[in-house]
């Protein structure tokens, strides 16, 4: 294996309980590095000069925090100290570190983040601002917006079996962890296999089975209470970079995971994925995204995110992993395939399976809120609980029959502005405070009746049926959680209607 290739690892299982220990005592941990300002990679040489001044004074977390987080070389001295009892040596070995001369540098980035607890966990990847030549297509990610956006949304709910596909790194298998009796994790990228099951050990868990290949082909014949995926959903002619491009034609490996998925769901299973879309000339996107979901056995619901145009969309990801010039080059080559493939915008978002015993599961689409209150896991079951209630009650028809409750999460937000003879409401707002927290602008009526419902009732008597906008917003209240089915446990009374998954 070239020396670019090598992964971390070490045999010695204490040797990982000693690496946790010198970086908790260094206090290299999520909390301290959110005081310490950016702690991305150097960008170019002001960048570099401002992180070597930030960790010039050279404590055990100055040096650490320039190592793993910045990628700068630190002298041999002071990575003696910042790793003692440990040495600098053995990190060398564990490939953690390479030795040159006086000067010591990371191979790997390592990152502290939170976890489900509000401790640490520490995760080692391929480092961004590496010479990626020998690894580009197994370059392995460390933790990306998109893991957090995918782990906020994931639901914690105690769970026998999880499954984490395209582990990457491992982060989402590590966060599921917690709640879980068993996960397992797959990629097909061997060089994430070996960082995920290094990170696994690194954070004292022994309880993820890590296993290489395609999708679901490691699990064949499993059956998981979770499944949970951050697939490289990116929509490209390209298929440089695992963690990015599927080789696949367009939006066809979420498709991928969406049919595959649910036949590895235990009755009552969920599989939560982020996935991007493409919306195709002449086809409704939100019909293409319901075939998919035929014939799953599982009701479906899809949270659209955001919607780029192709040429946004391109810019975004060739901004993100190409030099300027080698993307200016390559827009071009993604514009043209799009416009082959008649790809005229592409979506993001999660997409949401919950396996059912219903002759005719369901499908939804909604679009999410600006803002993401982590944790989400609960607000996203709850989607699916009102859903079910409702048809349960008989569908919209009899919507204004269903008793409802204003969920504890929202806020009434009455905005008034001077008039001549005092003071007169200019706008009411209701927002929800955790998970999907969605803001909705209602009208005094509308809010009114929410506050009505601070006891469970149906809207019929209350609401106006002779007025079908405010019949409206009362149905989106509904959808978006503001009011909820009477029987809805609060969530912090230990989750709800049920607390446990499988
Ligand atoms: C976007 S990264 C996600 C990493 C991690 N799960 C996270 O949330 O940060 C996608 C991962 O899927 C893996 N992958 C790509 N194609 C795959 C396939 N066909 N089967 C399994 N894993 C795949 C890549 O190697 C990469 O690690």
């Amino acid at each position: 294996m070239a020396d670019s290739e090598q992964t971390p690892w070490w045999d010695a299982p204490d040797e990982f309980r000693r690496m946790r220990d010198v970086l908790a005592q260094a206090g290299y941990t999520h909390a301290a590095l959110k005081t310490r300002g950016d702690t991305a990679p150097a960008a170019g040489p002001l960048a570099e000069a401002v992180q070597r001044r930030r960790t010039a004074g050279e404590t055990p977390l100055d040096t650490l925090i320039r190592l793993f987080a910045y990628g700068l070389p630190v002298r041999r001295e002071a990575a003696r100290r910042a790793l003692s009892p440990m040495t600098p040596e053995q990190w060398g070995e564990a490939g953690l570190l390479v030795i040159r001369g006086d000067e010591v540098a990371a191979r790997v980035q390592l990152m502290p983040h939170r976890g489900l607890d509000g401790g640490d966990l520490w995760l080692a990847s391929d480092s961004p601002g590496r010479d990626r030549a020998g690894i580009r297509s197994q370059y392995v990610m460390g933790v990306a917006g998109s893991s957090r956006t995918l782990a906020g949304l994931t639901l914690r709910r105690p769970c026998r079996r999880a499954l984490d596909v395209g582990a990457g790194g491992g982060i989402q298998a590590l966060l599921a962890a917690a709640h879980s009796d068993a996960v397992c994790a797959t990629d097909r990228n061997p060089r994430a296999v070996a960082f995920a099951a290094f990170n696994a050990r690194l954070n004292g868990l022994e309880h993820i089975e890590y296993l290489e290949g395609d999708l679901f082909a490691p699990v064949a014949g499993r059956r998981f209470d979770l499944i949970i995926a951050n697939p490289p959903f990116v929509i490209s002619p390209e298929s440089g970079y695992l963690y990015r491009d599927s080789g696949l034609p367009g939006d066809a490996i979420c498709r991928e995971v969406v049919r595959q998925a649910p036949a590895f769901l235990e009755e009552g299973g969920w599989c939560q994925m982020l996935c991007n879309w493409a919306h195709v000339s002449g086809q409704d996107w939100r019909e293409r995204l319901a075939r998919w979901c035929n014939d799953t056995g599982c009701d479906a619901w899809v949270l659209r995110a955001e919607t780029e145009d192709a040429a946004s969309y391109a810019n975004i990801w060739l901004e993100n992993t190409a030099s300027q010039a080698a993307g200016a080059a390559a827009f071009d080559v993604w514009m043209d395939y799009y416009a082959r493939e008649g790809i005229e915008a592409v979506s993001l978002g999660l997409l949401v399976l919950h396996r059912t015993d219903r002759e005719t599961p369901w499908f939804c689409v909604d679009d999410g809120p600006e803002t993401l209150i982590s944790p989400c896991g609960e607000a996203v079951a709850g989607r699916f609980i009102r859903e079910d209630a409702l048809r349960a009650a008989g569908g919209d028809a009899r919507f204004l029959d269903l008793p409802l409750r204003a969920s504890p999460d929202v806020r009434l937000e009455t905005r008034f502005a001077p008039t001549a003879d005092g003071w007169a409401v200019e706008r009411t707002h209701l927002r929800l405070v955790r998970g999907l927290a969605y803001v909705e602008s209602v009208t005094p009526r509308v809010g009114g009746i929410v506050t009505q419902c601070r006891t469970p009732r149906p809207l019929r008597g209350l609401a106006n049926e002779a007025d079908p906008e405010e019949l409206q917003a009362l149905r989106r209240l509904y959808t978006h959680g503001f009011l909820v089915p009477a029987d809805t446990n609060d969530p912090e009374g230990g989750g709800r209607n049920v607390d446990r998954i499988g």
